[in-house]
């Protein structure tokens, strides 16, 4: 039976993997050289699936992976270190070093049960414990673990520290302590493009200036798209020559939105016994995604304010260009421009949009289409 051969809303590797030559190169020549660095670009684009690829490809290294996606406290900040590493320490046979080298946190195994994966807690629940000086003394575990073990460390969606009260006084921590660890090579990564640039590139801030920031971008449309070409021909339905045009008339950027639209058309094609895949089959394959997300979208246009949902609509009708002018203002019949400068706050805050390069985007192309529509 042909399967899918499309993915994503995961990490991809292998044949999964569409190579990005140039960005890698960098990325890699960094984590060898003890270069820190700060990648940052939108949801969906490809960040955790590049760093990671590169990661474990590097001679003798180990990898530990933290993400710190919807961190809320110091002590969530500990305990995805302390996760990470003991994951890592477990795959790499140096478990019971790890294990007392953060025997304070009392960190314990149990298997899922599912799956029979090792997952790891700490049993020291107490709040008090957990300050940005525990941060730093986990930052300072990580160190002393690398003298032997010859480690590289991923700090994903980085930005999320900010989220937590106390962020200033744990990033100049953080700053202070891996200052001295010249040994160790630190990936930042994040998809908040504008926080990311707070947190590295603002004098203010203790980490200005103390990587290498690097801006991704969607891979080149020609690279893309010998990828999925070649992933349709290999599953036994081919791209007609038509689908890449109209799927790029779309202007969809992440690689992952375009992996979503593929995957549904392939089904699609399939469902329908064809051979070849083409123009045809975008319109059913997004009424498919709408099928999926269509709940998500109401919840959504059902808990935002009306002014958020009038600038929405009006930004996926008429484009974001100017949203200040007075056709933008006329079509979305909204009049004020502080209303939609307080309804884009709102917006990002609840990162329903984003800015880049000063121009605000809706951050599901699918969503953008589907508020075309209503
Ligand atoms: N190099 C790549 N080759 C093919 N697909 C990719 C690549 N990078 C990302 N993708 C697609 O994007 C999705 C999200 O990738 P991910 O690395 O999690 O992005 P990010 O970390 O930027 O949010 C993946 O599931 C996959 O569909
Ligand atoms: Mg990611």
């Amino acid at each position: 039976m042909k399967t899918n051969p499309f993915s994503y809303g995961v990490i991809v590797t292998g044949e999964d993997y569409c190579p990005r030559t140039s960005l890698e190169k960098t990325v890699r020549s960094n984590f060898l050289s003890g270069q820190n660095m700060a990648l940052h670009g939108e949801r969906r684009i490809g960040k955790t699936s590049l760093i990671t690829n590169v990661a474990k490809k590097l001679p003798k290294k180990r990898l530990v992976y933290v993400d710190f996606l919807f961190v809320n406290n110091p002590m969530d900040v500990v305990e995805r270190i302390a996760q990470a590493v003991l994951e890592t320490a477990n795959a790499s046979g140096f478990l019971k070093t790890a294990m007392s080298a953060f025997s304070s946190l009392r960190p314990t195994m149990s298997f899922d049960p599912f799956n029979g994966a090792p997952t790891f807690s700490l049993t020291n629940t107490s709040d008090s414990h957990y300050t940005p000086k525990t941060i730093e003394e986990a930052l300072q575990t990580i160190y002393s673990l690398n003298e032997k073990q010859n480690l590289v460390v991923i700090f994903d969606e980085f930005q999320d520290i900010l989220r937590i009260p106390q962020s200033p006084e744990i990033l100049a921590k953080m700053r202070s302590r891996i200052q001295f660890q010249s040994k160790l090579s630190y990936a930042f990564t994040g998809s908040h493009r504008s926080k990311m640039e707070q947190i590295f590139s603002n004098p203010d801030n203790p980490f200005y200036k103390s990587a290498m920031t690097i801006a991704m971008d969607p891979i080149s449309g020609d690279d893309l798209w010998a990828f999925l070409t070649e992933k349709f021909k290999k599953s036994g339905i081919r791209a007609a020559s038509d689908l890449r045009p109209a799927i790029e008339e779309l202007k969809i950027e992440a690689t992952g939105d375009i992996q979503q639209l593929c995957k549904m058309i392939w089904d699609i094609a399939a469902e329908r016994n064809l051979k070849k895949a083409d123009n045809s089959l975008v319109s059913p394959a997004i009424e498919a995604v709408f099928g999926i997300e269509k709940s998500g979208y109401d919840d959504i246009a059902s808990s935002i304010s009306p002014s958020q949902l009038k600038l929405l609509k009006g930004m996926a009708k008429m484009g974001t260009g100017n949203i200040y002018s007075n056709e933008f203002r006329e079509g979305s019949s909204l009049i004020s421009s502080s209303t939609i400068t307080s309804a884009c706050k709102g917006l990002e805050q609840r990162r329903v949009i984003y800015k880049k390069r000063n121009v605000w985007k809706i951050d599901s192309p699918f969503f953008r289409l589907w508020l075309s529509r209503i």
